[in-house]
């Protein structure tokens, strides 16, 4: 992954016309949510940092933040590019396809994957493994949700995550810089621990598409790139996926990619990061602070190996 160091950030830069798109989109959103009777009851009962037990008490990073300085390759490697280029990102119509070992495979739509569970706004870490991090308000679901809509068979271990793939709209689609679809992958108890999230919003609005509209990955104790933007197919599979940072990098990107403060990249140290919108640097946290609701899932694995 490109190295950038956090303190070189400008400050945000959302052009009019994203912010304006992005307003549409929620009011959109909204409108399908309200129809389907899940936003007045997220939204009464969700205040900012008491929403929900997985919550931390930390103090968000400020939206523009949030919203402008990005890691979405297929919008472009600067940080900057995709609050830029991501409103050409064609989020309606929107199916995913869920299939592989299941016993019967389903193609949902948006609007009813919206109304599968109530969402809850989860405050959470995020790190990411070039050094920076963010506490981010997602709006979300558990996976486990959206798992369960489908009976995966015996013999599925892992389930891959695809990602939206629309080269006439993502400019980074065209360099090779990663294999597209961008792909991710959790073991499948991974995918079904609690706090592991389907982001639709943050903020309590709809997620920006920079921020990876309409359906994106949250998983808190692994760095960042494991959350992957704009889910399209989700994959049961009795083999360990092989994920696009994992072709780009095998000796950086393991699998597992728990964040792990003990353990280097090859290129950098992990013990420290910088908090977006802070100026010293702090101690990251073994399994990002999570520790103690994750690591049963890691009991007898030896984690530098497993990186
Ligand atoms: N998902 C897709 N499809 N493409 C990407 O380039 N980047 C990942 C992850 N998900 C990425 C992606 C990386 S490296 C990080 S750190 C996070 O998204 C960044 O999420 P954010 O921009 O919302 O902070």
């Amino acid at each position: 992954m490109l190295i950038r160091r956090a303190d070189s950030i400008i400050p945000s830069e959302i052009t009019p016309r994203a912010l304006f798109e992005r307003r549409r989109d929620f009011l959109r959103l909204s409108a399908g949510i309200a129809l389907a009777g899940v936003l007045p009851s997220a939204h009464a009962k969700l205040g900012p940092g008491k929403s929900s037990p997985y919550s931390i008490s930390e103090t968000p990073t400020p939206l523009k933040h949030v919203t402008s300085y990005n890691n979405y390759y297929e919008f472009g490697t600067d940080k900057e590019e995709p609050a830029r280029t991501a409103h050409r990102l064609r989020v309606r119509p929107w199916t995913l396809q869920i299939d592989g070992l299941v016993k019967q495979a389903k193609t949902l739509g948006i609007e009813d994957i919206l109304k599968l569970a109530p969402l809850e706004e989860r405050i959470y870490r995020m790190r990411c493994v070039e050094g920076w991090s963010m506490v981010i308000p997602w709006l979300g679901f558990p996976v486990a949700s959206l798992l369960k809509q489908v009976q995966p068979l015996g013999n599925a271990k892992y389930v891959e995550f695809i990602t939206a793939n629309q080269p006439e709209n993502m400019p980074g689609v065209g360099s090779r810089v990663l294999d597209w679809p961008y792909v991710e992958g959790l073991r499948l108890d991974e995918a079904m621990h609690p706090l592991a999230i389907i982001a639709v919003g943050l903020y309590g609005e709809a997620l920006p598409n920079q921020n990876g509209a309409p359906l994106r990955l949250v998983v808190p104790w692994k760095y960042g790139f494991k959350s992957g933007k704009s889910i399209v197919r989700i994959r049961f599979t009795d083999r360990e996926p092989r994920t696009s940072w994992m072709k780009a990098g095998p000796s950086e990107y393991g699998f597992y990619s728990n964040v792990n403060p003990e353990v280097d990249h090859p290129r950098w140290s992990q013990a420290r990061e910088r908090r977006i919108g802070e100026f010293s640097k702090r101690k990251t946290l073994m399994f990002n602070g999570y520790g103690e609701q994750v690591s049963q899932l890691y009991t007898g694995m030896d984690l530098r190996k497993n990186f």
